[in-house]
């Protein structure tokens, strides 16, 4: 069992992260979903900390995603109460750890004093240099991309782009995450195999870690451990083995 960060040398550049079962884990406890997310937090901000400890460069986490609107109200209420919460309580932590926070998403659908303390966070956070985490709040990859194929058609369409120069370095300068590495590693908690729209062009590579525990018992121990795996793991991007190349 790793207890201790894998070298800086074999440390993903990039983490992601689909934080799922709050609700079943506040299931097994007869207790309100809510009460999961709660839960949720607190395990978001043990990660945080051990990203910043392990010298991490970058994390990102799926917060709520596009689709998460659906949701009945009562706690999608809850969830933005805890986001609230969270944003304020948690930015001096931040601003001392040297944490640089960005969020990625459509920020039109959220309400106005959220949006506030994210543009707050985000300035407040510009020029540190440590860990670079982005929340994914209200995110959908599908919409990510169609927002980038619509710009890069909208130039096309009045002449300032030749349609042939189009290549993914370039696409990729039009996603959220223009300014983060590809990420190399992608968890997901509990125990469900699917990516839910999170990061779809980003992770063409990424190696996929599918862990059966859920979100709120997710502990900075089991995070080193999935560093430890994604480190023993073979990368090929396409092409053959080392000792067969
Ligand atoms: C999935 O669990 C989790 C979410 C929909 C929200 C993620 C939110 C948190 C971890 C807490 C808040 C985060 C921040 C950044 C302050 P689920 O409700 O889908 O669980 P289930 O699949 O067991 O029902």
């Amino acid at each position: 069992m790793a207890a201790v960060p894998p070298d800086a040398s074999s440390l993903p550049r990039h983490v992601a992260i689909i934080m799922d079962g709050n609700g079943r884990w506040a299931r097994k406890r007869h207790l309100p979903r809510q009460a999961g997310h709660v839960a949720g937090v607190a395990a978001v901000r043990e990660i945080v900390r051990a990203a910043t400890d392990a010298g991490l460069q970058n994390l990102t986490l799926y917060a709520f995603s596009s689709e998460n609107w659906k949701r009945p109200p009562t706690e999608v209420g809850a969830l933005m109460g805890l986001f609230r919460l969270y944003f304020r309580n948690d930015l001096e932590e931040m601003v001392a750890r040297g944490v640089r926070v960005r969020i990625i998403g459509n920020r039109s659908r959220v309400a106005t004093d959220i949006r506030q303390m994210i543009e707050e966070m985000e300035r407040r956070t510009v020029g540190n240099t440590g860990l670079n985490l982005t929340f994914a709040f209200d995110y959908g990859g599908q919409e990510e991309i169609c927002a980038a194929a619509r710009e890069l058609a909208r130039a096309a369409k009045e002449g300032r782009l030749d349609p042939e120069t189009i290549t993914p370095e370039l696409f990729a300068t039009r996603l959220f995450t223009s300014a983060l590495p590809e990420p190399d590693l992608l968890i997901r908690t509990s125990g469900e195999r699917r990516l839910s729209n999170f990061l779809l062009w980003q992770s063409a590579y990424a190696e996929l870690l599918f862990v059966d525990t859920l979100w709120p018992d997710f502990t900075p121990e089991k995070f080193l451990e999935a560093l430890d795996q994604f480190a023993r793991r073979e990368r090929r991007f396409g092409s053959l083995p080392e000792a067969v190349a």
